[in-house]
């Protein structure tokens, strides 16, 4: 992926033909026409445009937020944290019920700033919006909304923002284009990066695992993985613009490859990145249990690359609900699989997901989850209290658990989850550990914040000329999720 080589192609395109039918033709055509109204618009105001993209949830979608960006910015408009900007965009998570919530009151916010500036546009994507009640609900009552597109038509952003601000027709009216089905993967698009040094790389999207509790399959559509050459192009390109960390990211990372038409597996994929010459960390995220392979665990193990961290959620350590949960693996197991992990890779950090008040949790159950996280010996866990999604199987389960009882042991397991993360944290203390200098730290002058191999935080003593770098640091004090350390 060659940036000069997009933006080339982006101006040889004519303008005054009719669109192209192929893609990335298309949407070349279409940031080409938004570049010119954008010229036009600037002189008429006398000022450059903004744009404020806001993310929730999870990589995927602070990937997808980049790629908005990219073309945002290749359009010419300026990116300000402000939601008072001129274009502003909510790439939304609907994972838990609380995020809809929360949804609702950020854009009914956003009424008031429209109000003083009538040429703001307000657009909406992600998750939430391949949901039928949530676009209806927003159809019906937020009419201060511009445009509405979903998760598998992210690639058309030009075009739908081309159509909203040159199509008189269309002024008045809010836009709504999402897809029911998955759409190509379309490369070769404009991207940003929030960090010069590290970025995030969709190897695959969708997920085929329909978790009974989740709602990912049914927004995000069924798997489909990158063709390993254009995956390894785009890192290359990367780490030729200074990139020295990637992060591949999947729903379900250890399935990869097995949809191409030539099949790859995920550590024949990391295998390939390994070689790519000036890269120096690989991470990956998620994993799921029942697909984690000997030939990956066996390959962390030996890499000079792959840090040393898996993010392996977990869920319940009731087999029981493991079951229920459509999960394919025991708490037996998923205990002997991080057995494997840590004699091949002693120094590994494992994290894991865990939900509270699953629909028929009994306090036995629960017990099975405190003791697993025990056992497992976890370096940190997100733990989430369920949320019933409408149209996933969980949500019509009978014994659906009262919330008193839910929040109960939702404060149980975050305590034990300290409690085994605290201790955890505490034998790294005094060890040198090798650490990416990622960002200056806004609470403490003079001090730059970055993270270990293993994804720990460390705040040291240092200059911003660190950042991007990867420095030695000495872990002097553990606060638990971090550390304050001297290089
Ligand atoms: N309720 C609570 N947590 C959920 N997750 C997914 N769906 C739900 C739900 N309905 C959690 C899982 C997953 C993480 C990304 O979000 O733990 O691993
Ligand atoms: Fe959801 Fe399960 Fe797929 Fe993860 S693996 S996205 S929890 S369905």
């Amino acid at each position: 992926m060659d940036y000069n080589k997009i933006n080339s192609e982006i101006e040889n395109v004519d303008i005054n033909a009719i669109p192209p039918e192929d893609e990335p033709q298309r949407q070349y055509y279409f940031i080409k026409l938004l570049r010119r109204w954008m010229e036009q618009k600037v002189k008429e105001e006398g000022r450059e445009l903004t744009c404020c993209v806001n993310t929730f949830g999870c990589q995927m979608n602070a990937r997808d937020s980049e790629k908005i960006l990219g073309i945002l910015k290749s359009i010419g408009y300026k990116e300000t944290n402000s939601e008072e900007a001129d274009l502003v965009i909510f790439n939304t998570c609907t994972v838990r019920e609380n995020a809809n919530l929360k949804l609702y009151g950020r854009i009914g916010q956003l009424k008031k700033y429209k109000d003083r500036n009538p040429g703001m546009l307000i657009m909406l994507c992600g998750c939430m919006m391949q949901e039928k009640e949530a676009v209806e609900k927003i159809e019906k009552s937020y009419r201060h909304i511009d445009v509405i597109f979903g998760t598998h038509n992210i690639f058309k952003f030009a075009e739908l923002l081309a159509m909203k601000v040159l199509d008189e027709r269309l002024k008045r009216k809010i836009l709504v284009d999402v897809w029911e089905e998955e759409g190509g993967i379309v490369e070769e698009l404009p991207s940003e990066r929030k960090y010069f040094f590290k970025s995030g790389v969709n190897i695959m999207f969708g997920c085929n695992n329909f978790c009974s509790y989740c709602i990912v399959p049914y927004v995000r559509g069924r798997e489909r993985s990158r063709e390993p050459e254009d995956i390894i192009a785009e890192i290359e390109s990367l780490v030729n613009d200074g990139v020295v960390e990637v992060m591949l990211l999947g729903q379900n990372v250890n399935s990869y490859g097995k949809n191409l038409k030539n099949t790859v597996t995920f550590t024949e994929l990391l295998e390939r990145v390994e070689q790519i010459e000036g890269l120096k960390r690989i991470r990956f995220m998620t994993s799921h249990p029942k697909d984690l392979s000997d030939s990956l665990i066996e390959f962390m193990g030996r890499s000079k690359k792959v840090c040393h961290h898996i993010h392996l959620p977990l869920q319940s350590g009731s087999s029981r609900l493991l079951e229920i949960m459509n999960r394919h693996y025991t708490k037996e197991e998923y205990l002997e699989l991080i057995e494997k992990i840590r004699k091949a890779v002693p120094d590994i950090a494992i994290t894991t997901d865990i939900i509270a008040g699953f629909p028929g949790e009994t306090e036995e159950d629960f017990n099975e989850t405190l003791d697993i996280i025990e056992k497992a010996g976890y370096d940190n866990a997100f733990t989430f209290i369920y949320s019933k999604r409408t149209g996933t199987p969980a949500a019509s389960m009978e014994d659906q658990i009262p919330e008193e009882i839910v929040k109960e042991r939702f404060d149980r397991l975050l305590n034990k989850v300290k409690e085994i993360s605290a201790k955890k944290a505490a034998k790294y203390v005094g060890k040198t550990v090798y650490v990416l200098a990622e960002e200056k730290n806004n609470q403490e002058a003079g001090f730059i914040t970055g993270r270990t191999e293993q994804n720990y935080i460390v705040h040291f003593k240092g200059n911003e000329e660190l950042i991007g770098k990867i420095v030695p640091v000495k872990l002097c004090e553990s606060k638990g999720f971090y550390y304050y350390g001297e290089m």
